[in-house]
């Protein structure tokens, strides 16, 4: 995990488990971009911002959280982008399935491996459906590019 702070706002980028989409590129081009160094600039905007953009990130690659001594009002950070965020457990899951792409996951969820060993507790992920991921069973955009 890498992270990109200022005193407000912790950034938190998970570069496996991004799918692709450009979803936080297209929503806040001023933090995102991959024409920038580094690609994430969180000066670049409002930490509430952010955290909205965050929120909208489907594979969970984005994640924030909030620094020690943070001016920013705690009750803004609750978002399901936030590192620590669980959803309430009566939730039903909800499985996405992407047209030629991810099968996207929204609820708390354990995945366990074929030695019954736990890969990773969250409430959003994107598993690959295409059998091409180089990160299996996650999604790494791979089924974006041509075979
Ligand atoms: S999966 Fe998340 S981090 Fe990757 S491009 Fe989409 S919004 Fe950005
Ligand atoms: S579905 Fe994205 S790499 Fe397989």
């Amino acid at each position: 995990m890498k992270d990109y702070k200022n005193k407000d706002i912790t950034v938190h980028w998970l570069p496996e488990l991004c799918t692709h989409p450009g979803t936080c590129l297209r929503l806040l081009p001023e933090v995102f971009s991959l024409g920038s160094r580094p690609w994430i600039n969180v000066d670049g905007s409002t930490p509430e911002k952010i955290m909205r953009a965050i929120d909208e990130c489907p594979s969970g690659a984005l994640r924030y959280s909030l620094p020690e001594g943070s001016s920013v009002d705690p009750n803004e950070a609750c978002g399901v982008g936030n590192l620590a965020f669980k959803k309430p457990s009566e939730e039903p899951v909800k499985i996405k399935v992407i047209k030629n792409g991810p099968l996207l996951i929204d609820g708390n969820v354990i995945l366990i491996d074929s030695a019954g060993e736990i890969i990773k507790e969250d409430c959003k992920m994107a598993l690959c459906s295409c059998g091409r991921s180089k990160n299996p069973p996650f999604c790494d955009g791979t089924h974006r590019h041509p075979k």
